[in-house]
C-alpha cells in the first residue's frame, strides 16, 4: 500500500522533530503502522531554513493553504499555536476532508467543541496526544487505557516551566523573580512566559482532560487558574516544615454537584510520588473506581518527546482512517451525542483543604482569637506552626508567622472567615493562602 501523506504546518521545535523522529524510526513505524508514513510538503514561512532542515526531496512553500488544497494529503500537521491562524486553518483542512493532528492545547481547550463537531460532521479525527504533557501519552491513557472506569480524580504537573521554576525555588531558597530570569537565561521559560507562569498553558490541559475524563465539552472559560508568580519562597519553606511540597497542580474532580476544574499552587504530601516530581518534568495522577490510583510521568516539552506524541498520533488515524467514521475513538472519549451537562463548579463550592499564613502580632491570645473564627464557622485544624518572632523579624521582632492546616472545607466557608480574621487588628498583612491535595 501506498505511503499515507502528511503536510506539517509549521517546522519549529516540534515540527521539526517530528520529521526526525519520522525519518530515523521509519521502518518500524511503518511495520506498525501498517503502511509507511511520509511527510509530503511542509509549509513555514521561513522556507530556506525549512528546507534545510527536511532536504530537497520535500516540498516546502510559505503559504499552508497551498497544503490544505493539495488533494494528495491525507492528514494535516497544526503546530503553528495559538488561536488565530491556526483555528481557520485546522477548520479548514476538516473541511477539505483531512484528518488534523495539532498540539495546539490553547486551541482545543477554547474552541475544542467547534472543532470536533466539525470533525465529526465531517467524518475526519482531530488527533491530540501531544497536547497535554508532551510526550506521556495521557490522552490515550484516559480515553482508551481507562475507559472501563468510572474516573474520580485527576491531579497533574502539566506545565514543566513552573516545575522547573518551584524545584529551584525550594532547592536554592530563592524568590521566584530571580528564578524566573534564571530559567529565562537557560532556556527552560520563554522570553514571554506569562501562559506558563500564570497557570494559564496548565488550565489549557486540565481542561482536555477534564473532558476526557467525564465526558463533558470543553470548558476553560470555567476554570479557575491561579499561576505561581506570587508564591514566596518562605511558603515553601514552611510548607517542607510540615512535609509538604507546593506544585502547580492541574486538577479536575468528580463531586456529588458537578466538576471542579482548577490551576493553582497545592501543598502535596512529600511522601506521594507526584512531590517528588522535579525541574521540568511532567506528571499526572488519574484516579479510577476499578484501576484505583495510576501515574504518567514523563517528559512535558522539546521536540523529540513531543513529536513521539504527534507521530503516535499519525500512526493512529494511519491505522483507522479507512474506517467507518461512526466507530472510531470518539474525540473526547465519550459518543459526541453522549455527553453530560454536569456543571463546571464556581470556586466557591470546592471543598479542599488549606495552607493559611498569617503575619500577626506575637501577643496573647492572638492564636485563640483566630482558631475560635475558624472553630465557629466549623473548620476544623489539621496543624499549627508558631515561628519564633526573632525568627521571623530579626532580634526584638514584636512579629511572627502563623502557619494553619486546615481539613477539608468549602472554599465559601474559608472566604467568609478569612475576610473576618483579615480584619483582627493583630493580623498585620495579607493572609497567604494555598490550597492542599492529599491526593490520597
Ligand atoms: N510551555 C509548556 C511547559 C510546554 O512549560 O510545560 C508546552 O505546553
Amino acid at each position: 500500500m501506498k505511503p499515507i501523506r502528511v503536510g506539517l504546518l509549521g517546522l519549529g521545535t516540534v515540527g521539526s522533530g517530528t520529521f526526525h523522529v519520522l525519518r530515523r524510526n521509519q521502518e518500524e513505524i511503518r511495520r506498525r503502522a501498517g503502511r509507511g508514513i511520509e511527510i509530503a510538503a511542509v509549509a513555514d514561512l521561513d522556507v530556506a531554513r525549512a528546507q534545510g532542515i527536511v532536504g530537497e526531496g520535500v516540498k516546502v512553500v510559505d503559504d499552508a493553504r497551498q497544503i490544505i488544497a493539495d488533494p494528495s494529503i491525507d492528514i494535516v500537521v497544526e503546530l503553528i499555536g495559538g488561536y488565530g491562524v491556526a483555528k481557520a486553518l485546522v477548520l479548514e483542512a476538516i473541511a477539505a476532508g483531512k484528518h488534523v493532528v495539532t498540539a495546539n492545547k490553547a486551541l482545543l481547550a477554547v474552541h475544542g467543541t467547534e472543532i470536533f463537531e466539525a470533525a465529526h460532521r465531517r467524518g475526519v479525527t482531530v488527533a491530540f496526544e501531544a497536547a497535554v504533557a508532551g510526550g506521556i501519552p495521557i490522552i490515550k491513557a484516559v480515553r482508551e487505557g481507562l475507559t472501563a472506569n468510572s474516573i474520580q480524580w485527576i491531579a497533574g504537573i502539566i506545565n514543566g516551566t513552573t516545575n522547573f521554576i518551584l524545584s529551584e525555588m525550594r532547592d536554592k531558597g530563592l524568590d521566584f523573580d530571580v528564578v524566573l530570569k534564571e530559567a529565562q537565561r537557560l532556556g527552560y521559560a520563554e522570553a514571554d512566559p506569562t501562559f506558563d507562569i500564570e497557570g494559564v498553558d496548565a488550565g489549557h490541559k486540565i481542561t482536555l482532560l477534564s473532558s476526557l475524563a467525564f465526558g463533558i465539552p470543553v470548558q476553560f472559560d470555567k476554570a479557575y487558574v491561579e499561576g505561581i508568580t506570587k508564591l514566596g519562597a518562605q511558603d515553601i519553606r514552611y510548607a517542607e516544615q510540615l512535609g509538604y511540597r507546593i506544585k502547580l497542580l492541574g486538577i479536575t474532580k468528580r463531586v456529588e454537584k458537578g466538576i471542579e476544574l482548577r490551576v493553582h499552587p497545592s501543598l502535596v504530601p512529600t511522601k506521594r510520588l507526584i512531590a517528588n516530581v522535579e525541574g521540568a518534568m511532567n506528571a499526572v495522577v488519574v484516579q479510577g473506581d476499578a484501576v484505583g490510583t495510576t501515574l504518567y510521568y514523563g517528559k512535558g516539552a522539546g521536540s523529540e518527546p513531543t513529536a513521539s506524541a504527534v507521530v503516535a498520533d499519525l500512526v493512529d488515524i494511519t491505522r483507522l482512517h479507512t474506517a467507518d467514521a461512526a466507530h472510531r475513538v470518539p474525540h473526547l472519549a465519550f459518543q459526541p451525542d453522549a455527553l453530560s451537562d454536569l456543571p463546571v463548579l464556581p470556586l466557591a463550592d470546592i471543598a479542599t483543604s488549606y495552607y493559611l499564613r498569617l503575619r500577626v502580632a506575637d501577643q496573647a491570645g492572638v492564636l485563640a482569637k483566630v482558631t475560635g473564627l475558624l472553630a465557629e464557622a466549623g473548620i476544623s485544624i489539621d496543624a499549627v506552626l508558631q515561628r519564633e518572632a526573632d525568627e521571623v523579624g530579626g532580634e526584638g521582632s514584636t512579629q511572627t508567622d502563623l502557619i494553619i492546616l486546615t481539613h477539608d472545607t468549602r472554599e465559601g466557608t474559608l472566604d467568609a472567615v478569612l475576610a473576618q480574621v483579615q480584619a483582627l487588628p493583630t493580623v498585620l498583612a495579607p493572609i497567604v493562602r494555598i490550597r492542599k491535595e492529599e491526593l490520597a
